[in-house]
């Protein structure tokens, strides 16, 4: 099945064919097959107008925790009356999800999925993380890969209250781990004062790369530490937050292959330093932008929102922001075009729109995608297509 897109008014490619005016494309059973002027565009199966419209590559939303159920917004309020962000209010978020049960995270998730595909996401990760005891995060890890492919096992996101660091992390590198790998590819620690040290999490990581996952680590949110350092040690393919990063850091980044991740509404959130974006690019460093949907610190998946507050408050420009939310994103989850539009492992790549990679495609419903930071909040996702097929 063929399907021809005219009435592109700008195709933000994220690739070497850069930004194309008045263009069309065309994807087969998902994939891109064409790209180029509308003037050449050839018939397909079907045709969709999308009526003047600017195109991007759908939002590779690489942070996400999307498996919980509880509320946190008194914890909100008490922060947006002067009280900091602690680690500790995610256990709050770990009694809630334990009670849940399958069938309510379940409708969450897809509620979750709906939302942040209605804003332009078409590729997500999870974690897992608010289980905190075996049989929680197995079952948010089976729930999680049965609607995702990037799963994340972050046992490792709080020693649990009431038990000991130590036995803990011992569980997290047995049991837990035995129990959720067959359903994730990544593993994460958050690595940071209040939460895991850095021997801790370097032993979790280590664990998991023994069983087959891949490393990603949170680091350096809420001080500077070691995460960022320890990320690169490992070969992470990202570390996440980076709001205090050390001239050491960035060159250590700059000469790795981790991508940083911004994390801009976890950042107002929280009300932390923005992370450094700017210096971070500046320095040759992969910077990736994410949404952190979680009730803790982000309860939003609007990559939008992210993409504007990087340009008007972290000073990229709208083309490093895009690229950051997509070809970043996809990066950061090894899913970018690494040649033919395939990924390192041959799938379709996402994140950049090439023939051979993924058709998933974001209208904005505006002409020119500079709107994403010149009308922040407006309503500017018009339609979202993930492998060729409109999602809502
Ligand atoms: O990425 N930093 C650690 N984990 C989440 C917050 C978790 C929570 O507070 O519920 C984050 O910000």
């Amino acid at each position: 099945m063929s399907t021809l897109f005219t009435g592109i008014s700008e195709l933000r490619t994220v690739s070497e064919l850069g930004t194309l005016r008045d263009a069309a494309l065309v994807a087969t059973d998902g994939i891109i097959e064409w790209i180029g002027p509308a003037s050449e565009a050839t018939a397909a199966d079907e045709h969709v107008d999308l009526g003047g419209r600017a195109v991007l590559p759908g939002w590779v939303d690489s942070h996400t925790h999307m498996i919980f159920d509880g509320d946190r917004s008194a914890e909100f309020e008490a922060r947006m009356a002067g009280e900091s962000y602690a680690a500790g209010g995610i256990a709050v978020t770990m009694n809630a999800t334990r009670q849940a049960g399958e069938q309510r995270l379940t409708q969450l998730l897809d509620q979750r999925i709906a939302a942040a595909q209605a804003g332009g996401t078409t590729t997500m990760e999870t974690k897992t993380g608010y289980g905190l005891n075996v049989a929680s995060e197995a079952e948010a890890a089976r729930i999680a890969a049965s609607h995702i492919e990037d799963v994340t096992f972050l046992g490792a996101h709080l020693v649990p209250p009431g038990a000991d660091a130590e036995e803990y992390v011992d569980l997290v590198c047995g049991e837990m781990l035995a129990a959720v790998a067959p359903f994730c590819t990544w593993i994460d620690v958050f690595c940071e004062r209040g939460a895991f040290t850095e021997e801790q999490s370097r032993r979790v990581l280590t664990a998991g790369q023994t069983a087959g996952l891949l490393p990603r680590v949170h680091g350096n949110q809420l001080g500077t530490g070691p995460g960022i350092a320890l990320a690169v040690e490992v070969g992470a393919a990202s570390v996440d937050h980076v709001n205090y990063v050390s001239d050491a850091d960035i060159e250590l980044l700059a000469a790795s292959n981790t991508v940083a991740t911004g994390l801009p509404a976890c950042d107002l959130s929280t009300r932390q330093p923005l992370a450094p974006l700017r210096r971070l690019i500046d320095a040759g460093v992969t910077v990736a932008i994410a949404s952190n949907l979680n009730p803790g610190t982000s309860y939003t998946s609007a990559m939008n929102f992210c993409v504007g507050t990087a340009v008007l408050q972290q000073h990229l420009t709208l083309d490093e922001a895009i690229k950051a939310a997509t070809w970043g994103g996809a990066r950061a989850l090894r899913r970018e075009d690494v040649g033919g539009g395939k990924d390192a492992k041959g799938r379709p790549a996402k994140g950049s729109l090439v023939v051979g990679a993924a058709a998933d495609l974001h209208v904005l419903n505006t002409h020119n995608a500079v709107d994403l930071a010149y009308r922040p909040g407006m309503p500017l996702s018009y339609r979202t297509f993930v492998a060729g097929k409109a999602v809502n």
